[in-house]
């Protein structure tokens, strides 16, 4: 992937640059051309994220001429995934990148709260015991509803989303892991700090994998409904497919991810049973 032109929309830096696309004003809503759209702050951010991740994985697969491929998650809501995982971390690996956090390198346990984006969670000496409770607060505690859980509904001709408009899980764990992995020497944090150039560290798709992961676990595992808006699954995006054709794809298509041809591993959740 890094290796194709940049010209292929299947690069690696065209790859990246989808997230800069649609998270950086790149576009303008259809029909109303002074907004600009925004992928996160709202019921998108899911759905978006999950149809991206779909693609990428399509287009690993394609080039590796292996359909079985599938991408990893970071479970860093397991104590043993609380760092950043091996694979990452061999400088002669494609899947490095020198643009992270020297001081938060293995065995630095992550902080799930970096910034401390979610209040209200007692300190804990002990990071592992302190990243539980805030996965139980975010997963379960913050998120009784649709709401609450998914971000706030965004329809056509709405105003750019500000932060008040995220779901429990993009506000915590999902920001934080960005922030905390990205480099605080690099002007914005780059690479995983910062919207233009997060998805530039192989990183960002084993982090969202586990954001998609969680958001399964919301709906197979604790029982949360999703929305049954018509504005929400009817939404659409455009994405390039592993042939290199653009395709739109719908908000409602993706809430299966059976339907898409994946299901992740049945691990122990330890936040079950961790809470605050
Ligand atoms: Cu589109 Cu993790 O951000």
């Amino acid at each position: 992937m890094k290796q194709l032109p940049t010209s292929d929309p299947r690069s690696f830096m065209q790859q990246a640059d989808v997230h800069c696309a649609y998270c950086n004003g790149g576009y303008k809503q259809k029909g109303y051309s002074n907004v600009s759209f925004q992928v996160h702050r709202s019921w998108l951010f899911f759905p978006f994220h999950r149809w991206y991740l779909y693609f990428f994985e399509r287009i690993c697969g394609k080039l590796l001429q292996d359909d079985t491929f599938a991408l990893p998650f970071w479970n860093y809501d397991s104590p043993s995934g609380m760092q950043i995982p091996a694979m990452f971390n061999e400088s002669s690996s494609p899947l490095y990148d020198r643009l992270r956090n020297q001081d938060h390198l293995p065995p630095v346990v992550v902080d799930l709260n970096w910034g401390s984006r979610v209040t209200g969670i007692s300190p804990d000496k002990n990071q592992i015991n302190y990243n539980l409770n805030l996965m139980y607060k975010q997963m379960i505690t913050n998120a009784t509803t649709p709401r609450l859980f998914m971000g706030q509904p965004y329809r056509a001709g709405d105003e750019y989303p500000t932060s008040s408009g995220s779901g429990s899980i993009e506000i915590a764990p999902h920001i934080p892991v960005h922030a905390w992995t990205g480099d605080p020497k690099q002007h914005f944090m780059e690479n995983m700090g910062t919207f233009y150039a997060a998805a530039r560290d192989p990183i960002f798709y084993a982090h969202h994998a586990n954001i998609d992961r969680l958001w399964n676990i919301w709906v197979n595992n604790l029982g949360g409904k999703l929305f049954s808006d018509p504005d929400w699954l009817e939404s659409s995006f455009v994405f390039y497919n592993e042939e290199a054709k653009p395709v739109t794809v719908k908000v409602k298509d993706c809430l299966d991810s059976t339907r898409l041809g994946y299901v992740y591993e049945d691990i122990d959740i330890p936040w079950l049973d961790a809470k605050p």
